[in-house]
């Protein structure tokens, strides 16, 4: 038996998988995002071990044999989170979250010295960890001064559970402190942020074990002595391993929280020119490149904050026929953008509201919004010389069939759903438990899922989506200058 454990933003999800890759069960203790500032968002690093024990504990109830039998864990989590320990490893500040952009002008400032690009292969982003820290020292230098580990958020649910400071290839790729090429901590990146290599964890990778399980926790949880814990990934590499998209040419959109078009590489391809990110995966010696937006399923959910509906009766709302983009054009951009704009200031839009802008008018808007930013990633996979014939949907957003086939027509390629079953990021993180504790072939542990059906681009609509689209695009620089 294997546990995958993934640290999202909206709560931790514990999956059990057997043997033969059969999911046991599956829980989740939730999770809050602190917003004290506008453009600020936190999480305070003791609700992640209290979610993931929560989510442990219903396993508990619900499977003990199962639980009992684990041989394996593999984390998984949202990336590029700043957690800052002291010398006895006390959280000195709440971790600073990938949708944090409070650190833009540290950004700016590290992504002009040319060597972070040539040697992480990726734009400095205001969410990436390295310029957090380069903001903590500007303006918490006190905080700044007590750092002995810096690390990413799944871990420290490592260090929790195993008592060691270690990380893997995919989730440090998004520090900017590693050379992505070679596989390894950057010291002259580090020394440009004022740190050295010894504050940062041991690298493996994903597939390698990284800790055993704290006796303390093995006996709690009913597991026997020696629990391996692998390198895990983050959570999008961590996905990828469960949808099986590890080999060139495949890919996949995942609707979360942030919205994802991954796509995995046999080779290092970097393009930071294009806004791409060009990370490690979790399996050895390969690579993947990701267009990545902030809002998705937020931004369905800050419609739904505002209008007092579920997002689920917002959807609804809207049928599963897909209709023509209306007046009404969404700009997604609630916590700024990264891909392709690189720009933490600007701020979401309705643009074209009339008279008949109702509900479901606005809903349809923000779904196409959403879609359009997706569109935008792909445009920048392709200048990145990543040319995609079909792509697998993943994330809560996938459960509303016409945001599948607003996608589906807004990229004009057909996307596949996974037969049954969970195959996110938990799941991928089981599959590398799997693999480290077994020691057991990688690409042949993360197979693809079948396809259980595949929502063909609308054809009638391409056109009408198209034209929605160039629109689209013309607004973002109207609302720049408008907004500066
Ligand atoms: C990836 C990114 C997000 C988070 C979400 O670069 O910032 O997808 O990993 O958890």
């Amino acid at each position: 038996m294997y546990l995958g454990l993934d640290l999202g933003t909206s709560g931790v999800k514990a999956m059990l998988m057997d043997e033969e890759q059969r999911i046991v069960g599956s829980a989740t203790g939730a999770l809050d995002v602190d917003r004290p500032h506008p453009g600020w968002s936190e999480q305070n690093p003791a609700d992640w071990i209290r979610a993931a024990e929560e989510a442990i504990a219903q396993l508990k109830a619900a499977h003990a044999e199962a639980l009992a039998a684990v041989r394996g864990i593999g984390l998984s989590g949202q990336m590029h989170g700043a957690t800052l320990l002291d010398e006895g490893d006390a959280v000195l500040r709440p971790c600073i979250l990938w949708n944090d952009t409070r650190s833009f002008r540290e950004a700016e400032a590290l992504d002009g010295d040319p060597q972070f690009r040539a040697l992480t292969g990726n734009i400095v982003f205001p969410g990436f960890t390295a310029p957090k820290l380069a903001w903590v020292r500007e303006n918490e230098p006190e905080i700044f001064a007590r750092v002995r580990w810096v690390l990413l958020p799944k871990d420290y649910l490592r260090l929790w559970l195993t008592g060691e400071h270690m990380s893997e290839m995919s989730d440090s790729a998004g520090t900017s402190w590693l050379d992505t090429g070679k596989r390894k901590w950057s010291t002259s990146l580090l020394a440009a942020t004022h740190l050295e290599e010894r504050q940062m964890p041991e690298l493996v990778e994903g597939t390698d074990a990284a800790g055993t399980v704290r006796p303390e926790l093995a006996s709690r949880w009913g597991m026997g002595s020696g629990v391996l814990v692998a390198g895990g990934a983050g959570d999008n590499a961590a996905s990828a391993c469960g949808m099986g998209t590890v080999g060139e040419g495949q890919a996949f959109v995942s609707l979360g929280t942030s919205g994802v078009l991954f796509a995995a590489n046999a080779s290092y391809l970097p393009n930071p020119e294009s806004a791409v990110h060009a990370f490690c995966h979790a399996l050895p010696n390969t690579w993947h490149q990701m267009g990545v937006i902030l809002s998705a399923t937020d931004a369905l959910n800050w419609h739904s904050g505002v209008t007092g509906r579920s997002a689920a009766d917002l959807t609804g709302e809207l049928g599963e026929s897909l209709r023509a983009p209306g007046s009404a054009t969404f700009l997604p951009y609630l916590s700024g953008e990264r891909t392709p704009h690189n720009d933490a200031a600007i701020r979401g839009a309705f643009v074209g509201l009339g008279h008949e802008s109702s509900r479901p008018l606005l809903t349809q808007a923000v779904l196409e919004g959403v879609s359009f930013a997706i569109r935008d990633s792909l445009e920048a996979l392709r200048a990145a010389g990543t040319q995609l014939e079909r792509v697998t949907a993943i994330g809560g957003g996938s459960r509303s069939r016409y945001w599948l086939k607003s996608i589906a027509t807004a990229l004009n390629l057909p996307v596949d759903l996974p037969a049954d079953g969970d195959f996110g990021a938990a799941f991928g993180a089981a599959r590398l438990g799997l693999i480290a504790a077994a020691d057991a072939d990688p690409v042949a542990v993360c197979a693809a899922p079948e396809t259980a059906e595949t929502i063909a681009p609308e054809g009638p609509l391409v056109q009408a989506y198209e034209d929605a689209y160039q629109r689209y695009r013309r607004l973002y620089p109207a609302l720049k200058g408008a907004m500066s």
